[in-house]
């Protein structure tokens, strides 16, 4: 799929140089490593992640779910993607920073861009956004626009409601070549990298063979450039659902139990 200016509806800015923001992932991967994606919704998350040397983090859309309680994102809200942003943009100092624009706030290329503005003027690096081919003229309008932007295919949160559950991709042939042409349409749209979720190993790979731009795989095998994780569920922070390619690393469930407990025990009369 080719792109041209004159895809752009009036009012949108074109041309505006994009900062290349991923170069430091794509420095990553040559250097032999793989890239270390983790979210973070808050100042203190962020600042650890920040301190340990993780090169992607997320103010992800997941924090409806692991941050508010609601069974899935489709409740998320601009404002309060703009709210966590900027707390975790007062933290990172090195890694490079992504805000997810949330469903239904990039119907359109202008409101693509006009959102996606919002994120990076509360400190987001770059914005995200869900979908594929169809989103196409829509990440070509927001770098246009000089935002950089992450792209997201697979299985895809924000659509869960409408697909019925959370579902692995890349298992009929139709789904293998929407998937490949997305990804490189994406890319040619102008995507500085791009997030792989829930897909069939050998179709994962066969997207990081497809495209040059860093992928970042989430329950997606492990040929791609890196890995993201929802860092509650490396920390063991949301034990009510883990999903099935969590690997806790830590028990902070238990802890926070544990201190609770200690605290309520310090707090009562003594004999
Ligand atoms: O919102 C999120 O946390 C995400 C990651 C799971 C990739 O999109």
């Amino acid at each position: 799929m080719t792109f041209s200016a004159s895809r752009f509806p009036s009012g949108i800015s074109k041309n505006r140089p994009t900062p290349d923001v991923f170069a430091p992932l794509r420095a990553v991967r040559e250097s032999g490593r793989r890239i270390c994606a983790l979210t973070a919704y808050d100042f203190p998350t962020a600042k650890f992640c920040d301190e340990s040397g993780v090169d992607f983090i997320l103010v992800g859309d997941s924090l409806g779910m692991v941050v508010a309680g609601n069974p899935d994102t489709t409740s998320v809200t601009l404002d309060h993607m703009i709210y966590h942003t900027e707390m975790v943009a007062r933290a990172v100092e090195s890694a490079v920073l992504v805000g997810d624009l949330p469903y239904k706030t990039y119907e359109t290329p202008e409101t693509a861009v006009e959102n996606g503005k919002r994120l990076i003027d509360a400190g987001a690096h770059a914005a995200k956004l869900e979908g594929g081919i169809r989103q196409a003229h829509k990440v070509e309008a927001m770098t246009s626009a000089g935002i950089p932007v992450c792209a997201h295919i697979g299985m895809l949160p924000q659509r869960v409601v409408e697909e019925g559950g959370y579902k692995k991709k890349g298992k009929s042939d139709a789904e293998v070549e929407y998937l490949i042409q997305s990804a490189r349409d994406l890319e040619s749209a102008g995507a500085g990298a791009i997030v792989l979720e829930s897909i069939v190993p050998s179709v994962a790979r066969k997207i990081c063979e497809a495209v040059e731009i860093p992928t970042i795989g989430i329950g997606a095998g492990s040929a791609c450039d890196g890995e993201i994780r929802v860092i509650h569920d490396i920390v063991g922070g949301y034990p009510w659902f883990v999903p099935p390619f969590a690997k806790p690393h830590a028990d902070i469930a238990a802890e926070y139990r544990r201190a609770i407990e200690a605290y309520r025990e310090e707090i009562q009369p003594s004999d």
